[in-house]
């Protein structure tokens, strides 16, 4: 007899994140910082949508310690489809519409694959935390990076991988932003494997980036091989 192979299929995914100049991202489960402006940035690429799919929605993934750091009143994100990993079986979020949860990062990778996720589900943003990132920055179905870089040292107790710059270029890069004394800029990451595709990769092949993201191409990725 012969096994049949199952194929499974992943949806690839963005990482949304601010951190520290020593990659640190919180304290005392919470963030370290107060910054408004990062919050709205936040908001705005996780919750819009692609112009020719506004009867879609994106799907935010979190670790369920990420999930209890929200404050109750503005849990679960609106707007999006919140998908919380927790290996427990007990753990038992109140039903929630647009909330799932998932107990491992394939599994909710591969669920947002499928119907009906896969029809109404536009982009995939992974959000944190720590122990959520450690696993998939980087990773090979992660698509961008859009870090908020602290120019600062804050103390923190939860930090992720540096992003990998053999296979990640800088796409975007905001002037400095200064709030409640912490200096910041927006910086957005693409994979493109500069040693390896240099000759194929073009502009267009970046849309799926968000719009914000995407119409703000700047002068800074002109050294790298972006055509
Ligand atoms: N700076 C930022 O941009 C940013 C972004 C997001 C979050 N944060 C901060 O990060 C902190 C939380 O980070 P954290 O590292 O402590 O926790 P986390 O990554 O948010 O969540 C950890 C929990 O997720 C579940 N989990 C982890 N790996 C899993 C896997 N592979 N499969 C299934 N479930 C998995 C487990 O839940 P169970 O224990 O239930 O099994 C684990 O305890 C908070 O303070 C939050 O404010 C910062």
């Amino acid at each position: 007899m012969v096994a049949k192979m199952q194929t499974t299929i992943q949806r690839t995914y963005q990482i949304v994140v601010a951190a520290t100049r020593d990659f640190g991202i919180a304290k005392d489960g919470k963030l370290p910082w107060k910054l408004p402006s990062d919050l709205n940035f936040f908001k705005e690429i996780t919750t819009s949508t692609s112009s020719d799919h506004t009867d879609k929605m994106n799907a935010v993934i979190m670790g369920r310690k990420t999930w209890d750091s929200i404050p109750l009143q503005y849990r679960p994100l609106p707007n999006r489809l919140n998908v919380v990993l927790t290996r427990s079986t007990t753990f038992n979020i109140p039903t929630f519409e647009n909330v799932i949860t998932c107990s491992s990062i394939p599994s909710a990778l591969e669920l947002l694959a499928i119907s009906p996720y896969s029809m109404s589900i536009d982009k995939v943003f992974v959000i944190g935390g720590g122990q959520i990132l450690r696993e998939v920055m980087n990773g090979s179905g992660c698509e961008a990076i859009h870090m908020t870089e602290i120019d600062e040292n804050i103390d923190c107790d939860t930090f992720i991988p540096p992003v990998d710059t053999k296979v990640f270029c800088p796409w975007y890069s905001s002037l400095p932003v200064t709030e409640n004394g912490v200096r910041y800029r927006f910086v957005s990451y693409v994979r493109c494997n500069c040693n390896l595709d240099s000759e194929k990769l073009k502009v267009e092949d970046f849309s799926f980036l968000p719009k914000m993201i995407f119409d703000k191409r700047s002068e800074i990725s002109s050294g790298c091989c972006l055509k």
